[in-house]
């Protein structure tokens, strides 16, 4: 008898949960996932009699809905001061603030929320049910729902790429149908200032646009009636914008507008390349705080956010070093050095803004020299400046690289990798921890103009929207991705053109019985590969035999979106592939190149440092032995390396190769040079070669490629120390 319960009851239990993941799967895929679902039985089902009700407090919303609803489900739906059978009721309550509850049956559907933020969730929380169905249907269903955390950020970047005005709105859109709720608007730069200020219109007449390289400009700007539409349309969803206006670095642009702000007087051009430059405003001139204080006064004037983001990022301290009123300032102030200099900037705006009744937001470098009070940190070089923040009582929004950078590409943040983001960091305090406001995605441009944001942006947003939204004890990665392949109906409905969950298609190698074997993994059976070699394309079905140094297009296409890529690969057969060798020194986590084996893998790196198949070494040499196992005859040593100064990475002085035959006695068989100026901007790669006269037979083989060590003197960043990035380490 009792087993008899006892298994009725497991059936019980087994068909409820089946049920219920049945009911997670095939209906109701809203994301981020409501804190309480419960399916019922039935739907509600719009037709051109339903009415729409609003109480007078949730009145303000009526336009807005019912336009959205009007589009999904093609009804003008009237409204209503009842709430008869077929309505739609929106109400608030005495809940608290953001939380809101719907319910939904047949007859009709019943939305209540603590403030019209919540009625603004519960309405997306619709909108994405219908549009996940056929528009017209809402299954019934009974949410409870609540944010974990108060701010849910996109930072967009229109300063390195122009985004149209309709774009940002767009942008808007989709962060409130995904309940973020913070527009970080990125609008000065070095390569573009973007918003118009009328007392200084030449930022706009020249710092708003650069040389295209093709004899004309790019470039573009909001006007200030711009800005009111986009401002008053994410009011409107319940979306703060907030700008940020870069000091004192990431100004050069400004700078070109107004020299005489700079330490040297200029001239100036608005930046054509990407990196970090020492242009910065002049700190020991005061014109440069009463400029800033008059553009922040517009810029206040524009935007009702609390909060105004200042930057402070990557500030280049070489000019201040060898200016005479920067020095002369810091005499003054009794300043010990330039980073003391750089807080005394910040918290001069920090306090101009407190007397506007404005909250500062700074990245973490505004920690160095001396935090102001009240500043809002946000973390972006990990997890620390956040900790640092929280520490001395102030408050932080956390957007690591690890996890929040939306330009990397999907072999370093992929859409799981962003699901398992937790904006608190460990190691705090439970009281601390009330400091941390929440988290942001940043869509850094450089690499991605406007056309190119979807598939950026899209699917991770939706990790980043649900973690920020859900506790992190609640997540799941598995019933998420379900979800996500739920969505996709809806961003297929709003045109987005999302890119891939994870790198599509991984391309690694084999050593079999001294053969290179070349793999091509899809992670998902919808992804059909070909490769193109040698003048032939293929579909790729099995492991292909790569007996001579080739380049492969490898192109894919989803079987979900409309988006498509193409990888180019070139591939090194040696005699050494597949060999792990010996590594002296600690190459950096994040150019990791697959591990020691990545400089033997075969896998040669492309012009893009972060493609994967390049190690990174900061401020070391490198030094790699490679034991061939037996003697073999050598008659070619080579090592690739890549050169990108504006990220600080730089061709080796030289690169040695020697041999031994007992492996701890080497001897030099000779030295290859740099051969190529390291002052060239663009992204480049060499090989550094060693044909031997007279081929020889050794069994250990060594190699030794020195770092310049430090950002040379002419260098943006001089003093820093320099990268080396290598990618192969080859034996013929
Ligand atoms: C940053 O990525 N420089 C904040
Ligand atoms: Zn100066």
């Amino acid at each position: 008898m009792r087993i008899k319960i006892f298994v009725v009851s497991i059936l019980l239990l087994f068909s409820l949960i089946s049920c219920d993941s049945n009911i997670e799967k095939v209906s109701i895929s809203i994301i981020p996932k409501p804190k309480f679902l419960k399916q019922g039985s039935g739907k509600f089902l719009i037709n051109e009699r339903t009415q729409l009700s609003f109480g007078s407090e949730t009145k303000l919303n009526s336009d807005l809905f019912k336009d959205y609803l009007n589009s999904i489900t093609g009804f003008n739906l009237g409204l209503s001061d009842e709430s008869d059978r077929n309505t739609i009721v929106f109400m608030l309550d005495d809940r608290p603030g953001e939380e809101y509850e719907i319910r939904s049956s047949p007859d009709r559907v019943e939305v209540k929320g603590g403030s019209n933020q919540a009625i603004l969730y519960a309405f997306q929380s619709l909108r994405q049910v219908l549009l996940l169905g056929d528009g017209k249907t809402i299954p019934s269903v009974h949410i409870i729902d609540q944010s974990k955390f108060e701010w849910r950020g996109l930072l967009l970047d229109c300063s390195r790429h122009f985004m149209e005005r309709d774009f940002v709105k767009r942008y808007i859109d989709l962060l409130a149908l995904y309940k973020m709720n913070v527009l970080h608007w990125h609008l000065t730069e070095d390569q573009g200032w973007r918003i118009e200020i009328d007392k200084y219109p030449k930022l706009t007449e020249i710092g708003a646009w650069r040389d295209d390289g093709e004899g004309g400009r790019y470039g573009g700007f909001y006007s200030k009636e711009d800005i009111r539409e986009i401002v008053a349309y994410a009011t409107e969803r319940g979306v703060t914008v907030v700008p940020e206006i870069e000091l004192p670095g990431h100004s050069q642009a400004a700078l070109a507008a107004y020299p005489q702000l700079s330490c040297t007087g200029g001239p100036f051009v608005v930046e054509t390349e990407w990196g970090v430059f020492k242009e910065i405003y002049c700190a020991g001139n005061d014109s440069t705080f009463i400029f800033l204080e008059d553009v922040l006064s517009e810029v206040i004037e524009l935007f009702p956010s609390e909060y105004i983001h200042i930057g402070g990022d990557e500030v280049p301290k070489f000019r201040w070093e060898h200016c005479h009123k920067c020095q002369r300032r810091m005499e003054i102030e009794g300043l010990t050095d330039e980073h003391e200099l750089q807080s005394y900037f910040i918290t001069r705006i920090g306090n101009f803004l407190e007397s506007k009744n404005r909250r500062m937001i700074g990245w973490d470098e505004i920690l160095e020299g001396g935090l102001p009070q009240g500043a809002i940190v946000q973390s972006w070089r990990g997890f620390d400046g956040a900790i640092e923040a929280v520490k001395s009582g102030n408050e932080a929004i956390l957007s690591p690289t690890s996890h929040a950078y939306f330009d990397y590409g999907l072999n370093d943040i992929d859409l799981e990798k962003v699901y398992s983001f937790n904006p608190i960091p460990e190691s705090i305090s439970q009281e601390a921890e009330q400091l941390i406001l929440g988290g942001e995605c940043n869509m850094w441009s450089e690499q991605a103009p406007q056309s190119k944001i979807d598939s950026k942006v899209f699917p991770r947003l939706l990790a980043m929207a649900e973690v920020l939204w859900n506790n992190p004890a609640d997540r799941d990665f598995e019933m998420f991705k379900g979800r996500v392949r739920g969505n996709y109906k809806v961003l297929d409905e709003l045109g987005v053109n999302y890119g891939f969950e994870t790198v599509p298609v991984k391309v690694f190698t084999k050593n079999e019985d001294g053969r290179l074997m070349v793999n091509l993994e899809a992670y998902d059976s919808s992804i059909q590969v070909f490769y193109t070699s040698k003048g032939e394309r293929a579909l790729y079905e099995r492991p292909v035999h790569q007996s001579m140094e080739s380049v492969w297009k490898i192109t894919f296409k989803s079987g979900k979106s409309t988006f498509s890529d193409t990888i180019f690969q070139r591939f090194k057969p040696h005699f050494a592939n597949g060999i792990e060798p010996t590594i002296a020194s600690d190459y950096n986590e994040n150019y990791a190149a697959g591990g020691d084996t990545g400089l033997t893998n075969g896998l040669k790196g492309s012009n893009q440092f972060r493609d994967g198949n390049w190690q990174g070494y900061w401020g070391d040499d490198v030094e790699v032995m490679i034991d061939l196992g037996e003697d073999r005859l050598v008659s070619e040593l080579s090592s690739g390396f890549l050169q990108y100064n504006n990220a600080w990475i730089f061709f080796p002085t030289e690169v040695s190769y020697l041999k031994s035959d007992d492996g701890v006695t080497f001897e030099k068989l000779g030295t290859v040079l740099n051969q190529h100026s390291i002052k060239e901007k663009e992204q480049q790669t060499q090989e550094f070669v060693l044909k031997l006269e007279e081929p020889l037979n050794t069994r250990y083989i060594k190699l030794k490629a020195q770092n310049i060590g430090i950002c040379p003197a002419w260098h943006d960043a001089a003093g820093s120390k320099a990268w080396l990035f290598i990618d192969e380490f080859s034996v013929k």
